[in-house]
């Protein structure tokens, strides 16, 4: 039986994270070396059976609230063909991207369901990049409630991206890297919960909306700096405006007192620039290094306490 697969990667962002909710700038890049996969196959019963080994879940889609991840990415496949009965089919998701630590899982998973559902039900209208990170969006409100777009759009383009969310069609450009970034990758080892980051975020918008928004402001524009720095090449450049931007995710209250550490140990082993990526209160951060002190930087990083620590270049 013929089997259709697709992958989506894990992806960080660089420069804007929160901001980006409220209508600023902000950039993220794909991390392809860890990736959701899904395999799509003929199955035997009048049903869909979901299968994630990975989190020991298998279950009916007719019998899974269509309010779960999977389910409702599946749901949206269908609710877009015109077949008249369920299909009889397996789907399985396997991932190798760390949950609930900034790196993108749940848009990964539901952009390689979409799109390997899609090829298997040979839905062409619904395999282009932006298609499925219009579809993916709508399975991030599950998981985020109020996501600004920036996931779903680095996970179906799987190119850097510099991102403003907008009415009526938000702002995607691609650009160029003249200097190749090489980042690690170091998780803090607490789990982050977007959603209840995003959200307590806001409330802190809302009792002081005008501190808030001059943070906003300042990550907008250090978003729209990074992005000249990153086209013509400034390595050193970019990694201050990493600082600067983590600067302002402190007064945000992101930050923590692990990410921190880990911050301060990858600038004291001589990494250009360093930030949490992605919503913070733990999850990952990303530090830029140079080629030949990225060893020496991530043994630090796990001396200090780093879970795992993985390398990602960004071309
Ligand atoms: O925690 P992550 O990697 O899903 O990133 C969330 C990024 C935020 O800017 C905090 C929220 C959003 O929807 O853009």
């Amino acid at each position: 039986m013929a089997k259709s697969r697709a992958t989506a990667p894990g992806k960080i962002i660089l420069f804007g994270e929160h901001a980006v909710v409220y209508g600023r700038p902000a950039i993220a890049a794909p991390v392809t070396q860890v990736r959701a996969t899904a395999v799509v196959e003929d199955g035997e019963k009048d049903d869909i059976l979901l299968r994630a080994p990975d989190l020991g879940r298998e279950s009916w889609f007719s019998r899974t609230p269509k309010n779960e991840p999977f389910a409702r990415a599946v749901d949206l496949v269908l609710e877009s063909s015109s077949l008249p009965n369920l299909p009889n089919l397996i789907i399985t998701v396997n991932s190798t991207i760390p949950i609930a630590s900034g790196l993108g899982s749940g848009a990964a998973m539901a952009a390689a369901v979409i799109r390997a559902l899609a090829r298997h039900l040979r839905l062409t209208g619904l395999t282009s990049d932006s298609k499925v990170s219009e579809l993916t969006y709508q399975v991030e409100t599950i998981l985020h409630g109020t996501p600004s777009g920036i996931d779903n759009t680095v996970v179906a383009y799987e190119k850097p991206v510099f991102f403003v969310r907008q009415e009526p069609q938000n702002r995607i450009e691609t650009f160029s890297v003249a200097q190749p970034l090489r980042l690690l990758i170091a998780d803090s080892g607490k789990p982050s919960m977007t959603k209840d980051v995003v959200g307590d975020v806001r409330r802190r918008w809302q009792e002081e909306p005008a501190k808030f928004n001059r943070l906003f402001d300042e990550c907008g524009r250090i978003a729209q700096t990074a992005r000249l720095q990153i086209e013509s090449g400034d390595l050193n450049e970019i990694g201050k405006l990493m600082l600067e931007n983590q600067a302002l995710l402190r007064e945000m209250t992101v930050s923590t007192p692990e990410l921190e550490s880990l911050i301060d140990v990858a600038i004291s082993a001589g990494a250009l620039g360093a930030k949490l990526s992605g919503a913070g209160r733990g999850g990952n951060m990303i530090a830029l290094v140079d080629q030949r002190l990225e060893n020496h930087v991530k043994e630090e990083l796990l001396k200090v306490g780093a879970r795992q620590v993985f390398s990602s270049v960004i071309t």
